[in-house]
Formats: structure tokens, sequence, C-alpha cells
């Protein structure tokens, strides 16, 4: 099969598009015929990365996280999926295992989900990462009707998923981007726009009741700024600073910081599918790439200030 894969732990080693034997699923494995794969940044902050310090780590690493495929050969020891059924879902990467950048991978039945009516391989592929850390930073900062929101790096691949999914729980989401995205901020629901430098900032006068950090680096004396007492903050990034500094901002400005993962439960894909299907959230996609050139998918996704996703087909 084809695949796109590191050859080496070195991180000046980057992925490379080649031949890879075919994966062999054992008897509760799942084959799955990949058709559309989503870039995220853990994906090429792996493939920059030494990746030697992964737990079992082994070559050839193959990239990839989110996928969406059909299944070819079925798990025996389960009823919820069967040959041919049209699959999604995301593979851990940090791990001895490979990723999903290749034309065949071999997963866990509890890795996938059925692909709703009317949802293509590529919004299918779209969705895991960017959309459930989305919608988990949301539930990290308590969103509901009223909260008035402030979404920062809103137009990247978990920002324009939460503006969508913040509107549809009645937040007033104020959201930045930089300016060639100002159309879709507001395209996606967003009541109102601003830009993200520093200078910016400073000129927003109300504090909000939630920040989701959507581009993850904002610094403290900025988002506390913009907070009212009690607010919360939530970045996507592992937080920098210990448990009880973050502890004591808490007990002194009454404001809580926190770190809001992906979380892959079904009840999260269940509200990400009824939301698709309501038509109250649609992946952005402009740029598709072939495995042949994941190289130069990487590139767009990582220096390229794409809009929404970067997907890779096979
Ligand atoms: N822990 C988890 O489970 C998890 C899951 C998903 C993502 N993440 C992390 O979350 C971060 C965002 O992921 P993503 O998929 O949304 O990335 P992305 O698609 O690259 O989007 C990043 C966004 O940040 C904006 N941005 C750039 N510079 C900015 C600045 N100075 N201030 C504010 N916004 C700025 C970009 O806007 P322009 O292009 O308009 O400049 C873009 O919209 C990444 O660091 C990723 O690793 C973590």
């Amino acid at each position: 099969m084809k695949a796109f894969y590191k050859e080496s732990f070195k991180k000046t080693d980057l992925s490379v598009y080649g031949d890879l034997p075919d994966p062999i699923a054992g008897s509760h494995q799942m084959l799955i015929e990949v058709k559309a794969v989503s870039i995220n940044p853990v994906d090429y902050k792996l493939n920059n990365a030494d990746t030697g310090f992964i737990p079992g780590a082994k070559l050839p690493k193959i990239v990839g996280t989110d996928f969406a495929g059909i299944v070819r050969k079925a798990a025996e020891n389960q009823d919820d999926y069967k040959v041919g059924d049209k699959v999604y879902g995301a593979v851990s990467i940090f791990t001895g295992k490979p990723g999903s950048l290749s034309e065949l991978i071999v997963t866990a039945p509890k890795n996938l989900r059925h692909i709703p009516e009317g949802m293509t391989f590529e919004q299918a592929a779209s969705l895991p990462v960017a959309a459930l850390t989305a919608l988990n930073g949301l539930r990290r900062c308590g969103v509901k009707a009223g909260t008035k929101l402030f979404i920062n790096g809103a137009t990247g691949g978990v920002g324009h998923f939460a503006v969508q999914i913040a509107k549809t729980k009645g937040a007033y989401v104020t959201a930045s981007c930089s300016e060639a995205n100002s159309d879709l901020v507001l395209k996606l629901g967003a009541d109102n726009r601003v830009g993200y430098s520093l200078r910016d900032l400073e000129m927003i006068s109300e504090p909000f009741d939630a920040i989701l950090d959507a581009w993850g680096q904002m610094k403290y004396k900025d988002f506390s700024r913009l907070l009212k007492k009690d607010g919360v903050y939530a970045s996507p990034l592992i937080l920098i600073a210990p448990a009880f500094l973050t502890s004591l901002v808490w007990l002194v400005t009454g404001k809580k910081i926190t770190s809001s993962n992906m979380r892959k439960r079904a009840e999260d894909y269940d509200e990400i599918e009824k939301l698709f299907a309501e038509k109250k959230l649609t992946p952005v996609i402009e740029h598709t790439f072939n495995l042949a050139n994941a190289a130069e998918a990487f590139k767009m996704a990582e220096k390229g200030r794409p809009r929404g996703k970067v997907i890779i087909t096979m």
C-alpha cells in the first residue's frame, strides 16, 4: 500500500510518500480502506519532532490521526460494523502503532463511527480531532444561552467548529481572526469580529464570561484582562503554568484557567453528527491534496494559514 511515513526518528527527516506492506487485521480488529484524512497540528508537530520518545516507538512510523473510509474486513467480536460500511474516526498517534495516512489501516472497532447520511469522506475526516476539541472547549467554558464568549483564532480547524457550535448553544460570540478571514468568521455565525494583534485585543473594553483560545497561546495578562471575575479561559494546549499557580489565580481572582483536550466519547460524536444533520455545523474545506502530495499538504496546514481543514485523499 501507499503511505506517508517517517523512516527515521530524527526531526530533520520528515515523512516520505512510498510503499509499505499492507497491514493484517487480527480477529478483533477492523481493516479500513482509507479514503480521506485531515491534518491537525499534532500531525505536523509529530512529523517535525524527534519521535524516539514515543512509548513503543517503531519505524516506519505512519503519521496522521483523523480518517474516513470503508470497512474491508470486520472484527469477529462485534456486530456494529460490517464489510462495506462507511466509517470515520481517529487513531492515537502517540503510540508505536501506525497513524492514518495510508491506503489501509487496522484499528479497533471502538475507534470507529458510521459516517452519517449526507456526509462526504472529506467532511467526516475533518471532524474528530478538531470538532471534538471545540465541543469540549466550549463545555469547559460553561457556554450556554447568553454567554458572552470570545473565541481566539476562530477560522482554523478548532476555531471554525467552535464558532458554529457556540452559536447553536445561544452564546454571543466575539471571534478573532486575521483580516483576510473576516468574511468567513461572520459567515460561520460570529456576532462580532476582531483582529488578534495585541493592539486589537487592547481595544476590547467589555470583558467576557469565557474565552476559548482555539489558537492556544494567549498570554495570561491578555486573557485575564478580557475575562470577567469568575470567567473561564480554556486552551486546547497543555498549560505550561503549574497546577498550584492556576489554583492560586482562581482563589485570588475567581478566574478559572483550564486545558481542554479532545474528548472522544460517543455522546460527543452524537452531538457533532446531530448538528451536521441539522445543517448547523459545516466543515470548511478549501484545500484537498492527493496522498502522493502529502508533504505539500503538511506545508499548507503548517505554514499556509489555511481556513478550516486541510484534507488528503487516497
Ligand atoms: N489537545 C488537543 O486535544 C488538541 C486538539 C486539537 C488542537 N489542539 C491544538 O490547538 C491549536 C489549534 O489547532 P487548530 O487545528 O485550530 O490549528 P489551525 O487550523 O492551524 O488554526 C490556528 C488558528 O490560529 C490563528 N492564529 C494564528 N496566529 C494567531 C495569533 N497570534 N492570535 C490568535 N490566533 C492566531 C490562525 O489564524 P490565521 O490563519 O488567520 O492567522 C488559525 O485560525 C494547535 O496548537 C493544536 O495543536 C489541541
